[in-house]
């Protein structure tokens, strides 16, 4: 899909469908303008009601043959969000009338031209996105091909193109974590990054099975001991400030596929285990991101990257083993596979690369989708700063954080009676924060922002830009955190 600004007139413009975000206000107006307006407006059944839309045909003041008007409700409470909501509500209605070409009104709610530009972009490329490589196509189905904003001017163009490059981002994330677990393997995610670097200018670095061994990533190894597919780890190094000497480190969670191992995950708690690479994901788009954008950070990408495998040669509970870090761990639980890695992961990160600050990102703990379901990130960290520059992003993107504290108290449920740590808590209370403690001990008191993805990576239907499964949530939070 194309997406552009054009400097058309609406009146002129011949595109399969048009669409206009009206205020409620806007959409009761008595005293409108122009022609199309007035045409548009007398619809007797629309009064822009966020989150309602309404098709009108063969406007005689227009040249395209269709209208979608969607509500973007009271005036004071409008916000970029429901702009967000409205291009997806446009761009869905064009997906079911099955067109090809639409152009979009942009909208003057609000007064950022730039912010609207964006989240107007936001809106159309992420909610024209679904997974459908698996399904049988209809000779009949079309493609949306063409998007036209009528705009003009540098700011807002710019704007398009930025939010068009990471959303792109986005559904390529949405793409790696749908894909089937035994495409999306270990192996084939490494080599994608691989791939992915070499088309922008990233170094990338590749651990073998053999390399992690010989390095002492036990914990990483541990979990991949029952994998037909060796584990990798992804080292990605974007220089976009060479310069300078700061950098960022971007670590991501990456089980190709949680079965939760000898502790078997049972029926419904397992359908979507492919997507427990999310974090891993996510961290890739963000560094592609940083290339395609010229992001002026330096920023590194850890992917660590297996397979959460059941069998006879899957690691065991009650075994211990002896993290990269030097510290031992009593495997309590299999299931709590993704701190082991990350664990692993972290250390190597912080004592070899040296970064300023380090975030991890990672469909962490079911707890956390107990805690705040799909509308928010569960965020721990050890730096009130980064914690509340993280906040900001969430606000700016809409992928909204919340903190949880990680006091000295909870540190008693990963005590081990017969190693350093133990990877699942005696308790069944507050396992989000549990799980952060335990990850803690592997950040070398490096700065650490910690966001549990578990709530919002997988939706259960489609809503508004949001798609069913795989949703990227978390991509455009990165980004934004690291352009601010
Ligand atoms: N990958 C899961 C967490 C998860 C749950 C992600 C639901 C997405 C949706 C993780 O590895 C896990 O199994 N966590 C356990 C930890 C427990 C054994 C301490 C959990 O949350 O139950
Ligand atoms: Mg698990
Ligand atoms: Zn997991």
């Amino acid at each position: 899909m194309k997406i552009q600004a054009t400097t058309q007139q609406i009146e002129k413009i011949k595109t399969d469908l048009v669409a206009v975000l009206l205020t409620k206000e806007e959409a009761d107006q008595k005293t409108t303008k122009t022609e199309w307006e007035k045409q548009v407006v007398q619809a007797k059944d629309f009064h822009g009601e966020s989150g309602s839309s309404s098709v009108l045909y063969n406007i005689g003041a227009l040249t395209s043959p269709r209208v979608v008007l969607v509500g973007l409700g009271d005036q004071k409470k409008c916000s970029l969000e429901e702009i967000r909501k409205g291009a997806a509500v446009a761009i869905q209605t064009a997906r079911a009338l099955n067109i090809e070409t639409m152009s979009i009104v942009f909208p003057h709610a609000l007064k950022s031209e730039a912010d609207v530009a964006r989240v107007l972009t936001e809106g159309v490329v992420l909610g024209n996105y679904s997974f459908s490589k698996y399904k049988t196509r209809d000779p009949k189905d079309k493609d949306l091909k063409e998007v036209s904003i009528l705009a003009d001017g540098t700011t807002i163009r710019a704007a398009i193109t930025n939010a068009q490059t990471v959303c792109a981002n986005v559904n390529m994330v949405r793409d790696l974590a749908n894909e089937n677990a035994d495409e999306a393997t270990a192996v084939n995610i490494a080599q994608t990054a691989a791939r992915i670097a070499k088309e922008t200018g990233i170094k990338c670095t590749i651990f073998d099975e053999k390399k992690l061994k010989s390095m002492g990533m036990n914990l990483i190894c541990a979990v991949n001991q029952g994998s037909a597919v060796p584990a990798r780890m992804v080292i990605l190094e974007y220089a976009g400030d060479p310069r300078s000497s700061r950098k960022v480190a971007l670590v991501g969670k990456g089980i190709t596929f949680d079965s939760g191992g000898l502790n078997l995950k049972p029926t419904g708690s397992i359908e979507n285990m492919k997507e427990d690479m999310s974090g891993a994901a996510i961290v890739l788009g963000t560094l592609k991101t940083c290339a395609e954008l010229h992001i002026r950070k330096n920023v590194i990408g850890i992917l660590p990257l297996t397979e959460n495998p059941i069998g006879s040669r899957a690691y065991k509970p009650g075994d211990i083993f002896k993290s990269y870090a030097g510290k031992t761990v009593e495997i309590a639980n299999t299931d709590a596979e993704g701190r082991l890695i990350l664990a692993d992961a972290l250390a190597y990160t912080t004592s070899v690369m040296k970064p300023d600050f380090v975030v991890d990102v990672a469909t962490l703990t079911g707890m956390a989708q107990y805690t705040f379901a799909d509308v928010v990130i569960a965020m721990m960290t050890n730096n009130s700063v980064l914690g509340q520059k993280m906040r900001n992003a969430g606000e700016k993107t809409f992928e909204r954080v919340w903190e949880l504290p990680i006091y000295e108290e909870y540190k008693e449920h990963v005590k081990s009676d017969f190693a350093d740590l133990r990877n699942s808590s005696k308790s069944k209370y507050a396992g989000t924060i549990t799980a952060a403690l335990f990850l803690q001990e592997f950040v070398n008191n490096v700065p650490w922002v910690h966001l549990d993805i578990a709530g919002v990576s997988w939706g259960e239907k489609n809503s508004k830009y949001l798609p069913m499964g795989a949703t990227g949530t978390g991509m455009r939070l990165l980004v934004e955190f690291l352009q601010s």
